[in-house]
């Protein structure tokens, strides 16, 4: 059942969802951490009118924004890990897919034919089997020459050719302990695989995606211009967004990770004076009958669990409207909640401007 949310009073409904699998879709090309389930951001995406501007300003690998768009909103995704925003314009590139093999094909031709091809850094080579290392990298020549779709794919790729050098022992979101004796994969076939498997372009619109840091977003999106928040901030337990398969691209690209951490809210110190810097920013950019939703979990601090619910209550001078509580399903933190004995639940908080 479909159903508009009212802004005024309204509230959100939620059922419980089978499954939040969705393995093919365009969200399945490169494994982001935090990334949230595309069918349950629909849940809530669904209730929005059609038309209106929705900001992610921590848009991840842009989970949301590109399920906003599809619904027929204007959206803007913010973040400052360079790998999320190369992913999330992955997702708004407009590309032709028969074009896009055909091009990519040829640049394979060209890539397996070169002789002098550069050494993949250290730190990353030691998740590869050296054939397939060698692949990566003669494609990584001609990083420059793909689109945006194909450069997102292209890092997915990389990971998923991790995990198969792996003998496919790592899950899909978590890398694992390196193998010894090393799998061949063959990088070219998996590229190629991959921009058919998950190539689902949207529309073009005026919506754009910002490489930035939240806590400055007046500097790039208007005043007053915002009418739906929709995000899930970065968690508060100081979950590492440059870590895990993502670590292993920013090494082949070489990246200077410290320098892109510094632009993350991670510590658990900072983080609260961090979110209430951001959240006074939103509200700057929002119109006065915006609607902000933040999806928040319970976190664990040593033996105490943290209720995102209220920790977030206490960063807006303005109370929320609702928060609705529910048990995370079928998700690596269910799993991660039974190895530690713990039971976290998922917040979604909702903030009505035209209350305040
Ligand atoms: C929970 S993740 C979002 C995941 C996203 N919903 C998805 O489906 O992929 C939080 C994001 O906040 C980003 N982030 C952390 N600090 C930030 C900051 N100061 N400005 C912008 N983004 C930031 C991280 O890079 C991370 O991608």
């Amino acid at each position: 059942m479909k159903m508009t949310v009212i802004k005024k009073g309204r509230k959100l409904k939620f059922r419980k969802l089978e499954s939040v699998v969705n393995p093919k879709s365009v969200h399945g090309i490169y494994p982001y951490r935090g990334k949230i389930s595309a069918l349950d951001a629909k849940q809530i995406i669904d209730q929005l009118p059609t038309t209106g501007l929705l900001l992610d300003p921590f848009c991840g690998s842009g989970t949301i924004v590109y399920e906003a768009r599809k619904h027929g909103l204007e959206v803007v995704g913010v973040d400052s890990n360079p790998i999320a925003h190369q992913i999330t314009k992955a997702k708004f590139c407009d590309n032709e897919i028969a074009l896009s093999l055909f091009k990519v094909n040829k640049i394979i031709m060209q890539a397996k034919k070169e002789k002098q091809i550069k050494k993949m850094p250290e730190k990353a080579l030691k998740y590869f089997h050296e054939e397939t290392a060698k692949q990566v990298m003669s494609l990584l020549s001609h990083y420059d020459e793909l689109d945006d779709y194909e450069k997102g794919t292209f890092l997915g790729a990389i990971c998923l050719a991790a995990r198969g050098c792996n003998q496919y022992k790592w899950s899909s979101t978590q890398i694992g302990k390196i193998a010894e004796e090393k799998n061949p994969v063959n990088f070219y076939e998996k590229f190629l695989a991959k921009l058919k498997k998950h190539h689902a372009p949207a529309e073009s619109d005026g919506s754009m995606v910002i490489l930035g840091d939240t806590r400055k977003i007046g500097n790039y999106v208007s005043e007053n211009s915002v009418d739906f928040v929709y995000t899930s901030p970065p968690y508060f337990d100081g979950l590492d967004y440059t870590s895990n398969y993502t670590r292993i691209v920013h090494n082949i690209f070489d990246n200077n990770v410290s320098k892109i951490k510094d632009n993350l809210i991670q510590k658990f110190d900072s983080y609260e004076d961090n979110v209430r810097k951001c959240f006074n920013e939103l509200v700057k950019v929002t119109k006065e009958d915006a609607l902000i939703i933040f999806v928040v979990g319970d976190k664990k601090r040593g033996k105490e669990v943290i209720n995102g619910g209220e920790f977030f209550s206490d960063i807006c001078d303005h109370k929320p409207n609702y928060i609705v509580e529910r048990q995370y399903s079928g998700t690596a933190s269910k799993i991660w909640d039974k190895i530690n004995k713990t039971e976290r639940k998922e917040q979604i908080i909702v903030w009505d401007r035209s209350t305040w």
